[in-house]
């Protein structure tokens, strides 16, 4: 609803904003897709075992909502196979059958980046900044940047399964649910917010020993390149991401102003192989995606990026036929300035009213005696001053009060 729809807007064109200004070109995935291409995210996955909107259609096709937006890239690359780099972003809904609460939505939006095509880390030091200064710009400071390397394939194997073990020695201590999560993906068990199961993930083994020498070679350039650039982060080895497909970079946006079961405003890695599981040729790929729902809750126990007011610039009141009225509305937009108007050939007095409730800056009202003349009185509903003058001078006139317009006339 308004006005909360359009700080949303506003988040994504900050967005759309940063990340065209390094190059990235916007992509609209399919809202829905063949189950097939989420299924590649991982069966170890909630999002995929227990999440999905999923449905046969009229064709007997078995189809999924997007629970995100990577798989749909990498399904879309892999079918029409741009050239790379491929730099892309994009906005909009995904779907999850989750335990809905604050912060946690079944339809959440998320805005984020994906480059396909390169292995170069100082792009996963592109990536992981353009997603901290977006952050910066938009006002959030109480936000921590985690990051961690899961290492390559063979690496991230060797590691699940010393986890299995070491879990599996401490199993009888783990709570219920982390000895669920355990049959199911060991790495999800260090995701584990329980109080019973703090002291054994604090010992568990850490992937660093784990890494082979090209993934931790490349670690240490993402860390480094983060340094050159001052940008503040803290290596947390505990960092395992919800979805299957990450090797090496993953990182983290965390808000310190919301409540740790849902203080991710956005998270993102690398994903060298989806793109293969998707029948494509063998592309790295890296990207983010932030949650807009939820940053903007942190936005607001920061008082930060504020809804702002609209803007209207002039309220046309005419009370003679609604005619001029419509003629100088047309002219106006054209000119580039914001303007509402009455309609219904309401009284003066309510379509005052309504021009105050629009927050115009003037109303510029139409009488017998203005229609007569080819005049129209312009008030400043800020300072009340009023003047009269030919409706030809109104664009320049309004110029002088608000500001000028950049034009957006039809073309021709
Ligand atoms: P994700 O961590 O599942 O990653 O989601 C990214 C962000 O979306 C989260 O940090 C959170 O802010 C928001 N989010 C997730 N689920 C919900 C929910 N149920 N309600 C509200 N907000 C939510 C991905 O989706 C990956 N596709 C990110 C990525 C892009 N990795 C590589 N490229």
């Amino acid at each position: 609803m308004p006005p909360d729809a359009r700080r949303w807007r506003r988040f994504t064109s900050v967005f759309a904003d940063t990340v065209e200004a390094a190059g990235y070109e916007c992509i609209i995935p399919p809202m829905f897709e063949e189950i097939g291409v989420f299924q590649r995210l991982g069966d170890a996955t909630d999002v995929v075992t227990k999440e999905m909107y999923d449905f046969i259609d009229k064709g007997d096709r078995h189809l999924a909502l997007r629970p995100e937006h990577t798989a749909s890239v990498c399904r879309a690359f892999a079918e029409h196979r741009p050239i790379v780099p491929w730099k892309v972003w994009y906005s909009g809904s995904n779907f999850r059958y989750e335990k809905a609460q604050a912060g946690r939505y079944r339809q959440f939006d998320q805005v984020g980046v994906e480059v396909l095509g390169v292995d170069d880390a100082l792009l996963d030091v592109e990536v992981i900044v353009l997603g901290w200064e977006f952050f910066q710009r938009v006002g959030l400071r109480d936000l921590t940047l985690m990051v961690n390397s899961l290492g390559d394939a063979g690496d991230r194997d060797r590691y699940v399964s010393a986890l299995r073990d070491y879990f599996n020695q401490h199993r009888d201590a783990l709570s219920e649910e982390a000895q669920v999560t355990l049959e199911r993906n060991p790495l999800r068990v260090l995701d584990s917010k329980r109080d019973a199961d703090r002291n054994i993930i604090n010992n568990a083994p850490t992937i660093a020993s784990f890494l082979s020498d090209d993934a931790a070679a490349h670690f240490t350039q993402v860390c480094q390149g983060l340094t050159s650039l001052d940008v503040p982060f803290v290596v947390n080895e505990r960092l395992v991401r919800g979805l299957d497909y990450y090797r090496r970079t993953t990182f983290e946006y965390v808000s310190g102003a919301l409540s740790s079961a849902q203080n991710a405003v956005g998270g993102g890695g690398r994903y060298d192989g989806l793109v293969e599981d998707l029948g494509g040729p063998a592309t790295p790929g890296i990207g983010f995606a932030l949650g807009v729902d939820r940053s903007l809750l942190a936005c607001d126990a920061e008082g930060v990026f504020a809804e702002g007011a609209g803007i209207i610039d002039a309220f046309i009141i005419d009370v003679v036929d609604g005619q001029t009225a419509l003629s100088l509305t047309t002219s106006l937009r054209h000119a580039g300035f914001v303007v509402d108007r009455g309609f219904d050939g309401r009284s003066m007095k309510s379509q005052m009213k309504a021009a105050d409730r629009a927050g115009s800056r003037c109303a510029v009202i139409i009488g017998g005696d203005e229609h007569a003349a080819g005049t129209c009185t312009v008030r400043d509903l800020t300072t009340s001053e009023q003047i009269t003058i030919q409706q030809s001078e109104l664009a320049n006139h309004l110029a002088t009060v608000v500001g000028s317009r950049t034009p957006r006339r039809p073309s021709s």
